[in-house]
């Protein structure tokens, strides 16, 4: 399926003693469940969106027969080769210099044997995506400087030398211990195109011209050697670009660890994708990517192989009423279910002839979300009410108004140490 492909003999060429293509077997995909966030399009609206729990390398292989060269933006954030275990925060509210005070769970592990090990992860996810992306689409990978100058050769390799867009430098600040060199705060997004001929949306990224040289065109005719440029349209960014960092404060910020922020987001997707066209991220962290996509009106794939980097992804999609999402599951991606048993503590209510779901408040305190398919079939369920602990302050919602009410319904809890329950309560 994959092929090495020739570099030309004039150009040098990364090798390691491992370099080789395994043998991918592509995963088997089953859907787990459709969210119909806050109601919207249920229950006949298509999802045009997916969200997947696996390992990207064999959910890749197993999307290539449907999406071969048909994903317009593939965007991804894979590890740095940091060398380092990345926790969840759970807690709100709390001091962000008292460590010892937070709540953490399980986030995601970047950890290798060598260079050769991580380059051994990377090099066949990355033909894959090659593969996925539409004629006229873009990869951006970003990293930093861990592993960005390997990445490098690998994608001229791939995608070949002309094929760079750019080598963006995303730049932020903030506290650093480091004493012994100067403080390392920008990190690098390849870009690169599979053709000649891609989407690049200049109108849409443009932004104002710093003030002074607004001044200086607007006070002297001989400016610029009398080019004017069109003011009041804006310029096309620096390809070195400033965004804060997602920190405490921040309203976007979900306690999945190193979120990136939605405004650099924004612009990579205005800038190569059209609105209905689809967006892919296989390693989606905290799903900042989809949740943009989707606000900007693309569709979108996404897929972790963390439990909770979905779940987070998932919790943001349920605040986008439209995005009708397909979750679904690699074979080999465990949930961590629980078995306990809640239905005493939920209860169906008719108020003015309006159905609504409620649980008792002493079970909402133990809750990061919860759901409702108001006639669950047993087999897919179909959420059509959701409930989620807010990102910052103020408590999970205690009623769910249903839309209708079948023989059956399906709830499903999920607990804030990540654990899912599902109960069924037969009307
Ligand atoms: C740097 S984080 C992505 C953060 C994301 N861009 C955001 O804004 O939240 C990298 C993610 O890659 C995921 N990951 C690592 N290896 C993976 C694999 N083989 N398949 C799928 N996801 C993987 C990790 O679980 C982690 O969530």
């Amino acid at each position: 399926m994959l092929q090495i492909v020739p570099i030309s003999k004039f150009m040098p060429s990364l090798i390691w003693n491992s370099k080789s293509l395994p043998n991918i077997i592509p995963g088997n995909i089953s859907t787990d469940s459709i969210v119909y966030p806050l109601g919207v399009g249920y229950p006949g609206d298509k999802p045009e969106n997916r969200l997947i729990y696996g390992d990207n390398l064999d959910i890749m292989a197993a999307l290539l027969p449907e999406y071969e060269g048909r994903i317009n933006l593939i965007y991804v954030d894979p590890p740095f080769f940091s060398n380092k275990k990345y926790k969840a925060r759970l807690d709100r509210g709390k001091d962000s210099r008292r460590p010892q005070d937070w709540q953490l769970a399980q986030g995601y592990t970047d950890h290798w044997k060598n260079m050769d090990d991580y380059l051994d992860m990377l090099y066949p996810r990355l033909m894959l995506m090659h593969s996925l992306l539409a004629p006229t689409g873009t990869l951006y990978l970003h990293l930093d400087w861990h592993a960005n100058a390997y990445a490098r050769l690998l994608l001229d390799e791939i995608f070949g030398t002309d094929r760079l867009l750019n080598e963006i430098i995303w730049t932020y600040h903030g506290p650093s211990p480091i004493k012994s060199a100067f403080n390392r705060k920008h990190d690098t997004i390849l870009a690169y195109t599979k053709t000649k001929n891609y989407t690049f949306n200049v109108d849409e990224i443009r932004v104002p011209y710093n003030p002074n040289t607004v001044k200086t065109f607007r006070s002297s005719k001989k400016a610029g050697f009398g080019k004017v440029p069109n003011l009041e349209r804006g310029k096309v960014p620096e390809d070195w670009w400033y965004f804060p960092v997602v920190a405490r404060l921040h309203n976007e910020r979900t306690g999945y660890p190193t979120q990136k922020p939605a405004a650099l987001l924004e612009r990579i997707i205005r800038a190569s994708s059209n609105p209905g066209d689809l967006v892919a991220d296989f390693f989606c962290g905290s799903g900042t990517s989809a949740a943009t996509a989707a606000n900007l009106g693309r569709r979108f794939i996404a897929s972790d192989a963390q439990w909770r980097a979905v779940h987070t992804t998932y919790k943001r999609i349920t605040l986008l009423p439209g995005a009708v999402t397909r979750l679904e599951q690699e074979a080999r991606a465990q949930v961590p279910r629980g078995e306990t048993d809640h239905r005493s503590k939920i209860s169906l209510r008719r108020d003015f002839g309006i159905p609504a779901l409620q649980i008792a408040p002493t079970l909402a305190e133990e809750l990061d979300s919860w759901e409702v398919d108001p006639d669950w079939d047993e087999n897919i369920f179909r959420s059509a009410a959701q409930a989620i602990r807010p990102l910052r302050k103020g408590k999970i919602p205690t009623t769910l108004n249903l839309p209708v009410v079948g023989k059956t319904l399906g709830i499903r809890l999920v607990t804030i140490s990540g654990e899912l329950l599902e109960q069924t309560l037969h009307v």
